[in-house]
């Protein structure tokens, strides 16, 4: 059996329609917060399973008799909060004499990163290097499905205020990564192994604004505002301050390059192109 935690969320909801298409709905476990917003799965004939990252005690429960996991990364805002989280999955999976996990980790991660989240995400590489289980990582660059919230409302103000001075991301489709990370679930290959999940360009903000501009015919500029101006900005939406500051560790993040790394290796997981920022960008 193969249980996916985070199956209500995006990544989570896509990778399951995949693997419909490859093994049966009673192979496929989807762990979640919430059973009641799962019902296009459950009618299938998926096991769904509940549990929260937070209660330790009922994440035990949930990987019976599992196989495989894929471990979707929590959002965690609060850093320490976030590892405990991800240290209470990665326990129970332990626990459960589990044989593969698949994490999706962040691009390029490593200690000390200027963007929180992947302080976390490596944290919890560590601790699964550490259980001796094998495992997958996808380190994905930042979602295209991302940009809408990245550019705010641009294409009715034409300008896109964000803090990332030339830094690149290198965005990649979070439904190709979803369709990848299926195959690897259901593939033969169970050797440790670390992938960078990218788009096969890196885009500078000044880029980007020239691919919307081209793909929707307005011109839109970027405009490189301080952080100050970004946070005060965040702050008048009603934004918490712990979410502003993981925003801000991401706009600094990008400006040094933490996203900027292209790897083909998602490419040949697909055994096809993915989608490119232009595709993407026309049907927004
Ligand atoms: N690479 C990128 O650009 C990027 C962007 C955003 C996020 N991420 C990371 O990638 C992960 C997957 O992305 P996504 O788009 O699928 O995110 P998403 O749609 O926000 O889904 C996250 C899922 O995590 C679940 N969750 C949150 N806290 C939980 C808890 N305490 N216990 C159990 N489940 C919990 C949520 O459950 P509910 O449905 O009950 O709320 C949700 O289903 C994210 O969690 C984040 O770590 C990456």
């Amino acid at each position: 059996m193969i249980a996916i935690t985070g199956a209500n969320g995006n990544l989570g909801k896509a990778t399951i329609r995949f693997l419909l298409q490859k093994v049966a709905p009673t192979d496929i476990v989807a762990i979640v917060r919430n059973p009641e917003k799962i019902n296009e799965f459950k009618e299938k004939g998926v096991t769904v399973r509940q549990a929260d990252y937070n209660d330790y005690n009922t994440l035990k429960q949930v990987f019976k008799g599992v196989e495989t996991v894929l471990q979707i990364s929590t959002i965690g805002v609060d850093i320490e909060t976030a590892k405990q989280q991800e240290r209470n999955v990665v326990n129970a999976i332990v626990e459960n004499n589990v044989k593969h996990i698949v994490y999706t980790s962040m691009v390029q991660a490593r200690p000390n990163t200027v963007f929180q989240g992947t302080q976390t995400q490596y944290y919890t590489e560590e601790l699964i290097r550490k259980s001796n289980i094998p495992y997958t990582f996808f380190r994905n660059s930042m979602y295209m499905e991302a940009i809408p919230e990245l550019i705010g409302n641009a294409l009715q103000t034409n300008e896109i205020r964000y803090p990332s001075g030339s830094g690149k991301v290198s965005f990649v489709s979070r439904v190709d990564i979803a369709e990848a990370i299926a195959n690897v679930l259901t593939g033969n290959t169970h050797g440790n192994q670390t992938h960078e999940i990218t788009g096969n360009t890196a885009y500078s903000f000044d880029e980007l604004a020239r691919v919307i501009s081209t793909e929707k015919s307005i011109i839109i500029n970027h405009a490189d505002i301080s952080d100050e101006v970004f946070r005060e900005e965040l702050i008048s939406y009603q934004m918490p301050v712990e979410v502003v500051d993981l925003l801000v560790s991401m706009a600094n993040g990008i400006k040094v390059g933490e996203f900027s790394h292209v790897d083909s290796t998602l490419e040949k997981l697909l055994g096809r192109k993915s989608l490119d920022l232009n595709e993407y960008v026309k049907e927004l």
